[in-house]
């Protein structure tokens, strides 16, 4: 649809950006802090590990003070569930309420809503020794955890995010490293760990809704709009079947507390269906999201599998589907660039993912991640010229704007990230913030952070509430 006019971005819209704890913090086991699987996991050859990424643990005072000069209205941050609780249950580490404590209290001070992840791809390696998400246990000590930090943090933390991209740990978990190597039949048992996530992320909206009757909580997987490959009817069907297992199983559970019927039986044709206690069902359908955050990069495409078994043994990454032979095969869309990682960029899709979410829930959206990975030049003078970003970061607003035109209700934006930070699988060169940070794949350098051409465009963006792009 053609709109006439465009309707403003509304009042009070929170502008920010996003981070997680382990790609950003660095003080991996300062501080009490425990083991987390991805500290223990093997880290790809040629990038850095996650033990100082940009150090913002000691730095995240200049880091907060340099997001207000953007004008951020909110920050979206995990918590490091093993600063909390460095075994993942058992006893606290009152260095890690501290340090947390002091962060929002610093963001607060600054007019900066705090909009806290409580879980991102980060789990305790003591929980993953006894299972992980493969045991009940787990779910106890999330609920246990969740409680901790309504109790901690509530007071100031009016909004919650439970688990960041399960649909991606379930589906591309080899390429972000949160599956446990030692799993016999990772296919299957990674859709019992989903059940499981499931159940725990009910338990925490519900115990939110107990514990803290004036915040909001809502899930945050990565949501992507399908194409099929073409106008065949079979590669449609293929692009219901990825939308259903990739997109609707996640937020049908976290919305309604049903399993949606393709997803449920794909798993029954492929043997995954999770082992469900009784009042499981119960619980699912109870707890209900205040509104849906989702993470978006790129759209997804893909075609009929033709079942020759050439799909099987690559796993692709968050952005990359490859396909499973006789669900979906992933296909290039012939119609979008790429970025330099291989990542498809797609703006228009952006809105079409909107529509699709909104239709189908009717629940207010935030954007928790979007953005454009790239290898930043740092340039004499202190200059990063990433008009690149710039590029990509306004054509997904624009979209945004288009989406609230056509009736969908958004009430933030936190693009992907607000400083630099080390990738889930690509290192540290890869870059996505607002504000880079001076170390090199394996040299510290002095960790400086310099603003980046973005960073000033951002700024105007937000002063104007969108009017400037
Ligand atoms: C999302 C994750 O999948 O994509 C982030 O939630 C991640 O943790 C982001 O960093 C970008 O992906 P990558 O692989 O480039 O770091």
């Amino acid at each position: 649809m053609k709109h006439a006019k465009l309707k403003d971005f509304p009042d009070n819209f929170l502008w920010g950006a996003s981070t997680s704890a382990y790609q950003v913090e660095g003080a991996w086991n300062e501080d009490g802090k425990g083991p987390s699987v991805i500290d223990m996991a093997n880290h790809t050859e040629g990038v850095t590990d996650f033990k100082v990424t940009s150090d913002h643990y000691h730095h995240y005072k200049e880091d907060i003070s340099l997001m207000a000069e953007m004008g951020f209205k909110t920050y979206r941050f995990s918590i490091a569930w093993t600063r909390i609780y460095p075994a993942g249950s058992g006893e606290l580490n009152p260095k890690g309420i501290e340090f947390y404590n002091n962060l929002i209290d610093e963001l607060i001070d600054k007019g900066i809503e705090p909009l806290v992840t409580m879980y991102h791809f980060d789990l305790p390696y003591t929980l993953q020794e006894k299972g992980g998400w493969s045991s009940r246990e787990t779910v106890d000590a999330f609920e246990n955890y969740a409680r901790t930090l309504f109790e901690n943090f509530g007071d100031r933390v009016k909004y919650w995010l439970t688990i960041n991209e399960q649909n991606m740990m379930i589906l591309h978990g080899d390429a972000i490293g949160t599956v446990d190597p030692n799993l016999e039949n990772p296919k299957k048992e990674l859709y019992q760990q989903n059940h499981h996530m499931l159940v725990a992320q009910a338990k925490a909206m519900n115990l939110c809704h107990q514990m803290l009757p004036g915040a909001k909580i809502g899930p945050a997987p990565n949501i992507a709009n399908i194409y099929p490959a073409s106008s065949s009817p079979e590669d449609m069907i293929a692009a219901d079947n990825y939308a259903a297992i990739r997109n609707w199983l996640y937020l049908d559970m976290a919305v309604y507390g049903r399993y949606n019927t393709i997803a449920w039986n794909y798993m029954e044709e492929k043997g995954y269906i999770p082992v469900i206690q009784e009042g499981d069902m119960e619980i699912l359908k109870s707890a209900k999201p205040d509104f849906i955050a989702f993470n978006y990069y790129t759209s997804q495409t893909v075609e009929a599998s033709r079942d020759n078994g050439e799909e099987a043994g690559h796993t692709g990454d968050q952005q990359i589907s490859v396909g499973e032979p006789g669900v979906y095969k992933g296909a290039k869309n012939p119609n979008l660039k790429v970025n330099e990682f291989g990542w498809e960029i797609d703006p228009a899709g952006f809105r079409t993912t909107f529509r699709q979410i909104y239709d189908r829930y009717q629940l207010p959206l935030i954007v928790t991640e979007n953005g454009l990975g790239a290898f930043d030049k740092l340039e004499e003078g202190d200059i990063i010229n990433d008009s690149y970003r710039i590029d990509y970061l306004r054509q997904h607003i624009e979209q945004i704007q288009l989406a609230i035109t056509d009736g969908v209700e958004v009430f933030g934006y936190c693009p992907w990230s607000a400083i630099d930070l080390v990738s889930t699988h690509q290192g540290s060169s890869k870059r996505y913030g607002f504000i880079y940070v001076n170390r090199d794949e394996f040299d510290l350098k002095d960790l400086r952070r310099i603003r980046k051409q973005s960073f000033y465009w951002y700024k105007d963006v937000i002063a104007t509430n969108g009017a400037n792009l």
